[in-house]
């Protein structure tokens, strides 16, 4: 019942008919039996240290103690000498990328800075500028090379303008910029006295340069291990800046207590160990990417606009086939258990072109994708 498009479309004049489950309360009710292509999660085990370290941190009854306030030792170094920032740079451990940004936000922006963003973006950061008194200007990148450029970059800038939003490899494209884009765009940041935040969530998927590389000084990294190492039900991630940066970011850190102890043993206990098994799951993803890109090209009016993606996810255009994304959505979900996402949920213009995948599950998910999606957009063809 959910899943047929004639009686999702009934449902709405019949009031008799049940309504279908919110995506996410089904899902979480079938974790078994979905393949979670959805929120960029990582499915494919990573290393049997996270388990280990989780365990130890429990049988320890850590959790009897607040953190320590910079976080357990180790933690913060590890990061800053694997995502390479600057010797001065302070990082903050925070619940997640997404309080990152929140703090980031709060604490950087005033009423009426305009932000300089995209669309697609990841949309939770532009309604935290909006509530901190920002103005997003969103530039369309959902068109050719699927990114920013500089040159889109500078018309866009006003007397107003104080901030670049990068999130480099970009959610949800799978675009990532080169070095020469990001000199550029650090060299405009310079001219008009901007500031970068540099959201470096799905950077370990390809190693983009940073924009610290180039304007440590006026660059903010948001970092996570939510979703390489895939811990994103632990909630835990970064904050990272300069001291003078960092120093205006403080008072709205609401983490004076520190963040989840076994979060911080888990993500600790993956970094240290990450050159031995990020190799393997960048080449699992490679693999994926094909099977789902095979799918994708035998279906008439689909196509990829990023392939291969640098990251761990990428949009399938269906826009020529008519079908409406949020159905498909559904229809993956309810009828073959692959949860997708529809582009409505990353575009405020062009969502209704694409659906989101992401492709860090295991071969096995990738292929049941594959199965499931020409026969569902045959049924939902106009
Ligand atoms: C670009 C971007 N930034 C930040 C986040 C936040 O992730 P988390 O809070 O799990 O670290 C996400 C999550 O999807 C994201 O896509």
């Amino acid at each position: 019942m959910f899943h047929d498009a004639g009686c999702m479309t009934q449902r709405k004049k019949a009031a008799k008919v049940p309504a279908a489950p919110n995506a996410f309360d089904y899902a979480h009710k079938h974790p078994r039996e979905i393949v979670w292509m959805s929120q960029n999660t990582n499915h494919i085990p990573v290393s049997d240290v996270i388990d280990k370290a989780i365990l130890k941190a429990v049988r320890d009854k850590e959790y009897n103690l607040y953190p320590r306030s910079g976080g357990i030792f180790g933690l913060c170094d590890v990061v800053k000498d694997h995502i390479e920032l600057p010797k001065d740079y302070r990082v903050l451990l925070t619940n997640g990328g997404i309080e990152a940004t929140y703090i980031l936000n709060r604490a950087l922006l005033k009423k009426g800075d305009e932000v300089i963003c995209t669309d697609p973006s990841f949309m939770p950061i532009h309604h935290q500028v909006s509530i901190s008194g920002g103005k997003l200007v969103e530039i369309p990148i959902y068109r050719k090379p699927w990114k920013l450029t500089p040159d889109w970059i500078r018309k866009s800038i006003t007397k107003k303008t104080t901030t670049i939003l990068l999130i480099d490899p970009i959610n949800p494209l799978g675009t990532a910029y080169t070095r020469p884009e990001i000199k550029e765009i650090c060299e405009i940041a310079e001219e008009h006295d901007l500031l970068i935040v540099d959201d470096v969530t799905y950077r370990d998927f390809s190693m983009p340069v940073p924009t610290y590389k180039y304007v440590p000084d006026r660059t903010v990294a948001v970092y996570t291990f939510s979703k390489q190492c895939g811990l994103a039900g632990m909630r835990i991630g970064a904050l990272a800046a300069p001291p003078h940066l960092m120093e205006r970011m403080m008072p709205y850190n609401t983490n004076v207590l520190s963040v989840n102890i076994l979060a911080q043993r888990a993500a600790l206990a993956a970094m240290e160990r990450i050159d031995a098994w990020l190799p393997a799951l960048r080449k699992q993803l490679l693999v994926n990417q094909r099977i789902i890109k095979d799918s994708v090209d035998s279906v008439k009016g689909c196509f990829l606009p990023v392939y291969p993606s640098r990251t761990n996810m990428f949009a399938v255009d269906i826009g020529k086939t008519g079908a409406n994304p949020d159905l498909v959505q559904d229809m993956m979900l309810y009828d073959h258990n692959v949860f997708v996402r529809s582009g409505n949920y990353v575009s405020k213009n062009f969502g209704k072109n694409f659906i989101r995948v992401s492709f860090s599950v295991t071969e096995e998910g990738a292929e049941r994708f594959a199965e499931a999606f020409p026969k569902v957009i045959a049924k939902l063809r106009k």
